[in-house]
């Protein structure tokens, strides 16, 4: 049976470690630090530390040798990190969104763009809407969308209750609407696809050493690329 240890047992990390129910190994914090021998003993390890914990937690990781699902964000990840997980024979994915339902978007946004294209004077609309607690505005996601399309788009953010996230892009012609709506309903979703790209590394046998992006993941195994 796959077994996976778990770094980092906050807000995100927490539900990593609920969802792995019997799959779960081990788990660390900043008081229980991981260490090279109890990681080598894991299939996998899923790491949702914050951004400033990285550079000490990589040694370890690296020296393990362990294949390694990444979700900090707000860190610099260094130039040559996919040699350095070569020269440690194994495989890496990093993610700054582990949404899977975001990729199926991302993917659809681009469809969009394309066929677009056609259309009769298309006007693009994307809205994100957020709890009120959320700092910044738009959000990350809605700049991932922007860029996806790659057109000339308004952008309008709303902070309302505890919204967990809600995205949706309209475009609209004089005779016709399309509007693609993503929401995010409980904050395990990151969980969920953490677990799923730590899954990819552990039985996808074929998958080369090195560093993977998450969307990359994706692609290969819907052949959505
Ligand atoms: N990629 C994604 O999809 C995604 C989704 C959500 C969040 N995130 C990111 O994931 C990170 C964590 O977010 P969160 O909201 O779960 O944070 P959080 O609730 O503050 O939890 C952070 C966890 O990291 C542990 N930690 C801190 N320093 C450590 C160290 N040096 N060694 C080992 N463990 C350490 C903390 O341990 P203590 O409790 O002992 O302090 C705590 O368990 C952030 O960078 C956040 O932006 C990414």
């Amino acid at each position: 049976m796959m077994k996976i240890s778990v770094i980092g047992t906050g807000k995100t990390g927490g539900k990593v470690v609920e969802m792995l129910g019997e799959h779960l190994l081990h788990t660390f914090d900043a008081t229980n630090p991981p260490t090279v021998d109890a990681l080598q003993e894991s299939d996998a390890v899923i790491i949702f530390v914050p951004g400033d914990a990285v550079p000490d937690l990589m040694p370890i990781v690296l020296e393990s040798g362990t294949p390694a699902a990444w979700g900090s964000t707000g860190n610099e990840w260094p130039d040559d990190l996919d040699k350095q997980v070569k020269e440690a024979s194994t495989r890496w994915v990093l993610a700054t969104n582990f949404s899977l339902g975001m990729n199926i978007i991302r993917k659809s946004i681009e469809a969009i763009s394309v066929g677009s294209n056609i259309l009769k004077n298309p006007s693009y609309h994307i809205h994100e809407v957020h709890h009120v607690h959320k700092k910044d505005a738009p959000s990350g996601t809605a700049l991932s969308w922007k860029e996806w399309l790659n057109k000339e788009v308004k952008v309008t953010s709303a902070r309302e209750g505890d919204v967990n996230g809600i995205h949706e892009l309209k475009v609209r012609t004089a005779t016709e609407e399309i509007t693609l709506k993503h929401e995010a309903l409980d904050r395990a979703l990151f969980a969920e696809g953490a677990i799923w790209a730590a899954e990819q590394l552990i039985n996808q046998e074929e998958l080369a050493d090195g560093v993977y992006a998450f969307g990359q993941l994706f692609d290969r195994v819907t052949g959505l690329s």
